[in-house]
């Protein structure tokens, strides 16, 4: 099983950005952590982040054919985005939405996700857990 983990804009920034939101960690440690829980539930992982929403649909459909999962944290373009949206039904790879903080408790702008019409699931404010446990959910469907 191959999985795919997405970052969108300024999660490159992790460690740095608002850390009493996003926390301390680096997006090159989030990295290692991915890396490192792909090897022990036994999957391949392949790591990509962009700022740019042209990018980001770019590597959605590449994975067309490709990929059996998505875990996808699109930042900022969750909350505008209906190119990622239409990318994700495009190739209708089972995706996990994933945010670090508590969208939902945040401002009324961020409780509008686009993407999430094309995930099976969502997980947010489990800070980076979240990731791996999207990858974990991705993983059981995949095994039936
Ligand atoms: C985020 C929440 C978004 O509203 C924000 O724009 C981000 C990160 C999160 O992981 O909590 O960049 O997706």
């Amino acid at each position: 099983m191959k999985l795919l983990v997405i970052n969108g804009p300024n999660l490159n920034m992790l460690g740095v950005r608002e850390p009493d939101i996003y926390g301390r960690t680096t997006y090159a440690d989030l990295c290692r952590q991915l890396e490192a829980h792909a090897k022990n539930i036994g999957v391949q992982v392949e790591l990509y982040q962009s700022n740019h929403e042209g990018d980001l649909v770019d590597k959605i459909q590449e994975a067309y054919g490709q990929i059996d999962g998505i875990v996808i944290n699109p930042g900022a373009y969750t909350h505008t985005s209906v190119a990622i949206l239409d990318a994700l039904k495009a190739v209708a790879i089972p995706a996990v939405e994933v945010h670090i903080s508590k969208v939902d408790k945040r401002e009324e702008f961020r409780q509008i996700s686009y993407v999430r019409l094309a995930c099976c699931a969502t997980i947010t404010g489990h800070g980076l857990d979240g990731y791996l446990e999207a990858m974990d959910l991705l993983r059981e469907r995949y095994e039936g």
